[in-house]
């Protein structure tokens, strides 16, 4: 199948701030592939380099083995970004088929038809999209993304705004978009769980830089020792949290309250060493056992490192 996106020390800097500090990933052809970081980090910068919207100052880049710049290439990729460009006083079918006017599809009208079928519209093609939700906005321009039937999607956070059950319908497009009709998409988001749901490959980036990437199995794998949750009786007094200070390998994290949260170094102390170690000190336990980390404690706890 191949790689579709190949993204290798791309920087870019606005105004005087490096906004993008040596960007690197591959996309592979049938990744639903999620674009993961807080406000700010770069995303949309990212992907409007890789759209060709913003040239980057140095690295290299390619789609499908090739530079981004033709036509040929330009054809194979569909976005969708924010705001969404659609045509308020046009209906649904009419912001279609000046998309498909443009990318000179031929048979517009049958391809229309199916891809309002597909993202769920087909009794609302003829209102106007400013009655649509922003649900249906983002559903239209993810058809609209669809029309010249290209290879890789590329869509900047396909789901910002749209409530919980518009999400669920949203997702569910995306994963019959890859499934289904084989594209290879790429999506931002700062949604953990979105992204947790639906893609197979993650990068995460943070303030310009690429802090984690690769399968989302294999990361899950990584952190998957996860850690132990221990819930006392009221908590542990300052006399024992000063003492479990002084054994970092113990890796307990600062948390007040009742339920603490070890990840001990690899192989220095299981669940039980634990607990014996907190009844010596007087610490009454409830239950104690292991926990596998989610990804948003991973997200998180990456996150802070940098802080550091
Ligand atoms: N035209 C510009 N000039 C200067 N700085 C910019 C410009 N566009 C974006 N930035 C800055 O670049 C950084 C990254 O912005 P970007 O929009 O790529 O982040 P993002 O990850 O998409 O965030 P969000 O989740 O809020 O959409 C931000 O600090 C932003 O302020
Ligand atoms: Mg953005």
């Amino acid at each position: 199948m191949g790689t579709a996106i190949h993204l290798e020390n791309i920087k870019k800097a606005l105004g005087r701030r490096e906004i993008l500090k040596g960007i690197s990933f591959d996309v592979e052809s049938g990744d639903i592939f999620g674009y993961l970081g807080p406000n700010g980090a770069g995303k949309t910068t990212t992907i409007r380099i890789l759209l060709g919207l913003l040239r980057a100052d140095s690295g290299k880049l390619e789609i499908f083995g090739q530079n981004i710049g033709l036509d040929s290439i330009r054809m194979r990729i569909g976005f969708a970004l924010d705001p969404d460009g659609l045509y308020d006083m046009m209906t649904a079918v009419e912001n279609l088929q000046y998309f498909a006017d443009i990318y000179r599809v031929a048979d517009g009208g049958a391809r229309i038809d199916s891809l309002l079928e597909l993202v769920g519209l087909s009794d609302r093609g003829d209102d106007m999209v400013n009655t649509y939700s922003k649900g249906m906005r983002q559903r239209l321009s993810l058809a609209r993304a669809m029309v010249h039937n290209p290879d890789v999607l590329i869509l900047d956070e396909p789901t910002a705004g749209v409530d919980p059950m518009g999400q669920i319908e949203i997702r569910k497009i995306l994963l019959n978009i890859a499934r289904n009709e084989k594209k290879t998409v790429f999506l931002s988001s700062h949604n953990l769980d979105e992204v947790q749901r639906i893609c197979n490959r993650v990068a995460l980036i943070d303030r310009g830089e690429i802090r984690l990437c690769g399968e989302l199995e294999s990361l899950r794998q990584k952190m998957g020792r996860g850690g132990i949750v221990i819930e006392t009786r009221g908590g542990i007094p300052d006399p024992v949290f000063e003492v479990l200070k002084k054994r970092p390998e113990l890796g307990l994290h600062d948390i007040s309250g009742p339920t603490l949260f070890f990840t001990p170094d690899e192989g220095e102390a299981d669940v039980s060493d634990i607990v014996a170690f907190l009844a010596g000190h007087g610490v009454r336990i409830e239950q104690a056992g292991r926990r596998e980390a989610s990804l948003e404690e991973l997200y998180a706890s990456i996150l802070a490192e940098v802080e550091k």
